[in-house]
């Protein structure tokens, strides 16, 4: 069922609170070093100025403790810079989220004004979803517009109880999160056949759910990173010293028989005698990895046959990285399969975090349908679960 949108709500002259992610990746000096999520907010943004309202923006960043020593570095002061450059308009920042600068910061709105409340998660209702935290924080507008696809799998307070706060007709999606719903719907209910789902990362654990949910709409599975050993492991192949879930065996024996032959494993790989960028690399043919080397990577050849299987699919969806790209000498697997993803024909969607950051990094952003900027909530919605953020959201 479609959402209620920014579009149907009244902003003219109206101060409207967005919740969006602005839990950007950062430099060791605390620099955005990936604005993807920010920039995919301005049209919602931007809409919303442009048809009179003011705008009071609300998101975390990280996990605060809240110890104030260690969540310093969690301000948002850097984000608000950012979004105030991308944005070319003047960006107030109040130095708390429902105190007296967030009072005053919100009361000076005027229309076309912006103002960025502190990190969310510095304050303790919001983790606990508290009614009495939400009703201080949705107290300082007229509206509320839900922008933050990446937290939607989250019930913290300003996803669920501070939108509660609002009559249904002032609540609605930005065009961020209805995007996301559009692609998601397009893979679960409507995919342009055949569709194909390429999963990596390291653990087999954390995709049980999901491979579950997608087996019976896909053609294949591609499996690639170190829960490729997990895999082989349970096949009974040699895994050498190569990243292995000892405990997930038996889960990923009954996965092997259920998805038979739609399960793709690599058939070469990257090892290494140690997991260093110094490390000594060479490439191994098979489905064994020798004594005493590590699987850090698919090889040449699973690259060439899951390109073809990629450049024949109708609708391609990639979860995880191939290998440890973060380092250059494994890196080869996931540049590979971005450049599959970039020049393949069918529908292209990449799963965020550390996916979406891969294809970034290489330059293929912009060559795929879709990067989502969910990491877990994509996952969740691909593991077919619902949210109470979304729920709270009047149907049209
Ligand atoms: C994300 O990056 O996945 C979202 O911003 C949610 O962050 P969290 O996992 O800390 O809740």
């Amino acid at each position: 069922m479609a959402k209620q949108t920014i579009r149907d709500l009244a902003l003219e002259g109206r101060k409207v609170l967005v919740r969006v992610d602005f839990n950007v990746p950062q430099t060791k000096d605390g620099e955005v070093s990936d604005d993807r999520r920010i920039r995919a907010a301005l049209p919602t943004l931007n809409y919303a100025l442009e048809h009179g309202a003011s705008l009071i923006l609300v998101s975390h960043l990280g996990r605060p403790t809240g110890d104030p020593a260690t969540d310093a570095p969690f301000k948002l002061d850097k984000v608000a810079a950012k979004l105030q450059e991308l944005i070319g308009r003047p960006v107030a920042k109040a130095n708390d989220t429902v105190g007296p600068t967030a009072q005053a910061g919100a009361a000076a709105l005027k229309p076309g004004g912006i103002l960025v409340l502190e990190n969310v998660r510095f304050n303790k209702g919001e983790k606990k979803g508290d009614p009495a935290f939400a009703a201080q924080l949705a107290g300082l507008a007229d509206a509320y517009v839900n922008d933050a696809f990446g937290t939607c799998h989250r019930d913290e307070a300003s996803m669920v109880a501070v939108p509660e706060q609002f009559k249904p007709e002032d609540r609605a999606i930005g065009f961020l999160v209805e995007k996301e719903l559009q692609i998601l719907h397009t893979l679960l209910a409507d995919p342009k056949p055949p569709m194909v789902a390429i999963m990596g990362g390291a653990k087999v654990s954390d995709k049980i759910l999901v491979i579950e949910n997608l087996l019976p709409r896909i053609s294949k599975l591609l499996v690639g990173g170190a829960m490729t050993y997990t895999f082989l492991k349970a096949q009974g192949h040699n895994t050498g010293k190569s990243r292995v879930e000892a405990d997930r065996l038996d889960e990923a024996k009954k996965l092997l028989e259920k998805a038979g032959d739609k399960l793709v494993l690599p058939v070469d790989h990257l090892v290494a005698d140690g997991i260093e960028a110094s490390a000594k690399t060479q490439i191994v043919a098979g489905s064994d990895i020798p004594d005493g080397l590590f699987g850090l990577d698919i090889g040449p050849e699973t690259i060439k046959l899951y390109t073809d299987i990629i450049h024949k699919a109708g609708t391609v969806i990639w979860n995880g990285p191939m290998g440890k790209f973060e380092d250059e000498p494994f890196q080869a697997g996931t540049k590979g399969i971005a450049e599959a993803f970039a020049s393949a024909p069918g529908i292209t969607v990449v799963g965020g975090g550390e996916t979406a950051e891969a294809v970034e990094q290489f330059g293929y952003a912009e060559k795929v349908s879709h990067v989502s900027t969910g990491g877990g909530a994509f996952l969740e919605s691909l593991e077919g679960k619902s949210f109470n953020s979304l729920r709270v959201i009047p149907d049209r």
